[in-house]
């Protein structure tokens, strides 16, 4: 049996674990600091505090954290052991056997990554999602979902790219910032700032 700890056991939970269960993960469980211990989410439960996964921890396989808040699953992800990280890639994402991917990233339906791309530890690549050629997604990114990201675009550490948003090429995402929804980003992006609108601009 192959068993798995997914740390959060809210929205983005849920689709790691179904996602954990496309992997071939036959055992699945929760450990959640807000949800009752016994708590079913569909045919998974809710069996323990995040604390417990960790005194757990060897009776799992994988550990993978199921947080959508960028700087959480980032201080969750560097507590797993490198040994027992892994990254989770739905069976209809496609991810280029030239593209690099890190450590306890999950990329989901219908995303694709393509070639040379680069994808940090602990990024969510989010349904229907598209990073195009020689992007570098840095370190605990979320890329929601249908966002489009062109060629040689980097987004840095933190940000977060609203649902639909669009990238031109060539531009750069600074560290911590967000690009709302269906925004459509022509300029570099600065740090901690939110961009919205099309052409995007500071909120
Ligand atoms: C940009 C964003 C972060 C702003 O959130 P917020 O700071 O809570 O902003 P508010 O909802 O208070 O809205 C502030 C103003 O910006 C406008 N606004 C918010 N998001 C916008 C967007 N994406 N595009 C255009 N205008 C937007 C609101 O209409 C509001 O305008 P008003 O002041 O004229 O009434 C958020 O709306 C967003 O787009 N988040 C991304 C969501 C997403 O992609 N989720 C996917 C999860 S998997």
């Amino acid at each position: 049996m192959k068993a798995i700890a997914i740390l959060g056991a809210g929205g983005h939970g849920k689709v790691v674990a179904d996602l954990a269960s496309l992997n071939g993960f036959t055992r699945i469980d929760f450990f959640d600091d807000k949800t009752k211990r016994g708590t079913m989410i569909g045919p998974w439960s809710v069996v323990g505090t995040v604390d417990d996964a960790f005194s757990q921890q060897s009776t799992y396989h994988s550990l993978i954290v199921g947080v959508g808040d960028n700087k959480t699953r980032a201080k969750l992800l560097e507590r797993i052991p490198t040994q027992q990280r892994i990254t989770l890639i739905h069976p209809t994402a496609v991810v280029s056997q030239y593209a690099r991917v890190g450590e306890g990233v999950v990329v989901l339906a219908g995303a694709i990554v393509n070639t040379f791309a680069s994808v940090g530890n602990g990024v969510i690549i989010n349904s229907g999602a598209i990073i195009e050629h020689d992007c570098e997604i840095r370190d605990y990114c979320h890329i929601s979902p249908g966002a489009v990201v062109a060629g040689n675009v980097v987004v840095s550490e933190y940000s977060w790219i609203g649902a639909n948003c669009s990238i031109r090429q060539g531009i750069t995402v600074g560290t911590n910032a967000i690009t709302g929804m269906s925004a459509v980003v022509v300029k570099d992006v600065d740090d901690n700032s939110t961009v919205i609108g099309s052409p995007a601009k500071k909120q």
